[in-house]
C-alpha cells in the first residue's frame, strides 16, 4: 500500500501541478506558504528553486535570480541551481547543462513528458523523419541510435530503418518509458561518456530536442563521426539562433541555441558534409512558436580535432 503523503509534500506536489499546469501566480503562493512553515534547509531550498522557476515563467527574471541564489545558499552542491544563477547572471555559456540539472528536469517529471510535449505541438521527431524518408528508402538493415531518447518518441518513427534500434539517456524514469517503445538496447548514459566507448558502430544517429542541453558540439559531433560507419547519418534539431547571435548561447529557458553557421563549421570540421536542413516551428510556449532547425549530416571524411 502507497504511505500516505505529508503535509510539505502535497504541498509541494501542488505547487508542481500549478507550476505545470500554466499557473505559476498560484504555484508561488504555495511555495511561499512552504517558505513560511518549519520545512527544512534542503526542503526550503527546493521551494525556492520551484519558485525561481514560476518568476521566469512570469517573465520576473530578476526575481528569479534572487530566488535561485536563496536556493543556491541552501543547496550548495546542486549543481542544477548553480546552472541556473549562471544562466541569469549571464556570462561565458558553459559547454553544456550539468547532468544534476538535465535529472532535475527530466527524471522527477518523466510521467508527464509526453503530454507535456504533445500539449507544446512538439515536432522534432517528425522533423528529423522528414530528412530521413527524402534520402534513404526505409529497408531495416541499419543500426540507429537515439542519443538523449528520452520516453522514446523517435522510436516508432525510425524503427523500419533499423535491424537494431538503441536509445540513451542520462535519466533512468525517461528510459523505463522509452523501454515500451521498442528499442533492442537502452542505456542509462551520459552521451560524451557513451560515445566514446560505443558498443558497436552505427550507421544512423538521431538526436531531436538534445543539443538544447549541450551547447558546444564540437567533441559530440568528433566522437559521431568516430562510431559511423562510412556514408553514416547524424540527424538532430537545434533551437535556431538569429545570425550575429554568439554562435552557442544559454537562454534565460535554462536551453541552449545555436547559429546556423557555428553548426556548419562544426560539422566541417569534424568530417561530416550537409546533406540537407529544414526549418519548422519546434514547439509553441506560452503561445510564441520556438523557431527550429533539422539538419541531415553525411559522415564524409574522417574527423580533424575535437
Ligand atoms: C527534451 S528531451 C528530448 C527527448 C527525445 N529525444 C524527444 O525528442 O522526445 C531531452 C532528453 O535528453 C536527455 N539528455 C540531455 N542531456 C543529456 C546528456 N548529456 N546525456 C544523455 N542524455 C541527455 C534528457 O534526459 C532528456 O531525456
Amino acid at each position: 500500500m502507497t504511505p500516505p503523503e505529508s503535509a510539505l509534500t502535497a504541498l509541494f506536489r501542488r505547487a508542481w501541478d500549478a507550476q505545470v499546469g500554466g499557473d505559476p501566480a498560484a504555484a508561488i503562493a504555495i511555495y511561499r506558504q512552504i517558505l513560511a512553515g518549519d520545512a527544512s534547509p534542503a526542503e526550503q531550498g527546493q521551494a525556492w528553486l520551484g519558485l525561481g522557476q514560476c518568476q521566469l515563467d512570469l517573465k520576473a527574471p530578476d526575481q528569479a535570480l534572487e530566488a535561485f541564489r536563496r536556493a543556491a545558499a541552501l543547496l550548495p552542491d546542486s549543481g542544477a541551481i548553480a546552472h541556473m544563477v549562471k544562466m541569469l547572471e549571464g556570462g561565458p555559456a558553459p559547454d553544456r547543462a550539468p547532468d544534476d540539472y538535465v535529472l532535475w528536469v527530466f527524471d522527477g517529471h518523466a510521467a508527464s513528458f509526453d503530454a507535456h510535449l504533445a500539449a507544446l505541438g512538439y515536432r522534432g521527431p517528425e522533423m528529423i523523419a522528414r530528412l530521413a524518408a527524402e534520402a534513404w528508402r526505409p529497408s531495416a538493415d541499419r543500426a540507429v541510435l537515439d542519443l538523449g531518447c528520452g520516453t522514446g518518441l523517435n522510436a516508432p518513427l525510425f524503427r523500419s530503418y533499423a535491424a537494431r534500434l538503441d536509445g540513451l539517456d542520462l535519466a533512468p524514469n525517461m528510459l523505463r518509458l522509452a523501454a515500451r517503445r521498442g528499442y533492442d538496447h537502452l542505456y542509462k548514459a551520459e552521451i560524451h561518456t557513451f560515445l566514446r566507448r560505443p558498443p558497436t558502430r552505427y550507421d544512423l544517429l538521431l538526436a531531436t530536442d538534445v543539443f538544447i542541453y549541450i551547447g558546444r558540439l564540437e567533441e559530440m559531433f568528433y566522437n559521431s563521426n568516430h562510431i559511423l560507419n562510412d556514408g553514416g547519418g547524424l540527424l538532430f534539431t537545434i533551437e535556431l539562433a538569429a545570425e550575429g547571435a554568439p554562435p552557442v548561447s544559454l537562454m534565460p529557458t535554462g536551453r541552449f541555441r545555436q547559429t546556423d553557421s557555428y553548426i556548419r563549421d562544426c560539422a566541417a570540421r569534424a568530417g561530416f558534409t550537409v546533406g540537407a536542413w529544414l526549418d519548422d516551428t519546434l514547439r509553441v510556449e506560452q503561445d510564441q512558436p520556438v523557431a527550429g532547425r533539422a539538419y541531415r549530416l553525411i559522415r564524409s571524411g574522417t574527423a580533424g580535432k575535437a
